[in-house]
């Protein structure tokens, strides 16, 4: 993957792609993409965009290949997002199929009715990762501002809006909660991480994954992979705090931005929240997932 094109590309335009807000960079390659052949090894880190991806990534990276020579590729190859696709970036799926490893970790943003049906067929692990809709918007806001490959972000009462209305990239996060919460009641190779529950105690949540993984590692392997994942250590590492991708202006906002629960606070004004709060009871309506805005 090559990093210095991109720079001269424009914003692309979002459109409705079959109900759902994409741009052509996640559209362009889709029949290739839903032919993709997954490996029964395969697994699969699926979030909503700015739900923790990078970091549950990179915590995979460490628990199966840990400190190798790996540490030298940036994270975006050694777990590539499936469906992009885009001048000077080439294909994701190209490149997950080049994968040498194995496993091979795959990352995708796809609401659950967009995952290529091998997936499914080859009963493939898969990690969905949500955080809290308030944070992810505020996450989501900055990263348009700085990647431009990402559409026009407009002005943060506007973008909250269109967040509200499904109209960013991806669509609609409540349809993408709530999909992949619903198919974790008919696919039990589904294993649903909260962002916060990572950030409140990472340690457990390595536990857990390594439970649903089938893996053992010793205590000493599991506090490296602890620290080596912790905000400030990824925030300074040039393989994972993606500081090679030419797209993306750091002067506007970095990649590993903040890493908090409840930063919303600081974007959401009084009445915007409110207003957005009323707005999510009306779309939240099943009761057995429930979010933390605040730890
Ligand atoms: P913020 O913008 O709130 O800082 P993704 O990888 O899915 O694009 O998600 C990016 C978000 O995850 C960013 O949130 C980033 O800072 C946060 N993140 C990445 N690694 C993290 C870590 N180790 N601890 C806490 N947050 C992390």
């Amino acid at each position: 993957m090559s990093s210095a094109p991109g720079k001269l590309l424009p914003r692309p335009e979002i459109f409705d792609f079959q109900g759902v807000s994409m741009t052509r960079f996640f559209t362009d390659n889709w029949e290739n993409v839903q032919n993709f052949q997954a490996k029964p090894g395969d697994i699969l880190v699926a979030t909503y965009p700015k739900a923790g991806n990078t970091w549950v990534s990179y915590i995979l990276d460490l628990l199966y290949f840990g400190q190798t020579e790996r540490q030298t590729i940036p994270i975006f190859e050694r777990v590539p997002l499936l469906e992009l696709t885009s001048p000077g970036f080439g294909s994701g799926k190209d490149a997950v199929d080049k994968l040498p490893t194995s496993p091979r970790v795959i990352k995708t943003h796809l609401p659950v009715q967009f995952v290529p049906k091998s997936f499914w067929e080859q009963n493939c692990r898969i990690i969905y990762v949500a955080r809290n809709a308030k944070d992810n918007v505020v996450s989501y806001f900055h990263f348009d501002r700085m990647n431009r490959m990402q559409p026009e972000p407009g002005g943060w009462s506007s973008y909250v809006h269109r967040f509200m209305e499904g109209k960013l990239m991806f669509g609609s996060w409540y349809d993408h909660v709530n999909g992949w919460w619903k198919k974790k009641q008919t696919y039990p190779n589904l294993h649903y991480v909260f962002y916060e529950d990572l950030v409140e105690d990472t340690g457990r949540e390595i536990e857990k994954l390594c439970c649903f993984l089938g893996l053992s590692r010793s205590d000493e392997e599991k506090k490296r992979i602890i620290d080596r994942s912790q905000f400030d250590n990824m925030k300074k590492d040039d393989m994972v705090n993606y500081s090679s991708i030419a797209v993306m202006d750091f002067k506007i906002s970095p990649f590993m931005r903040k890493g908090k629960v409840g930063d919303w606070r600081n974007h959401f004004s009084e009445a915007q929240s409110l207003q957005f709060d009323e707005d999510y009871r009306k779309k939240m309506t099943d009761v057995t997932l429930q979010f933390r805005c605040d730890i």
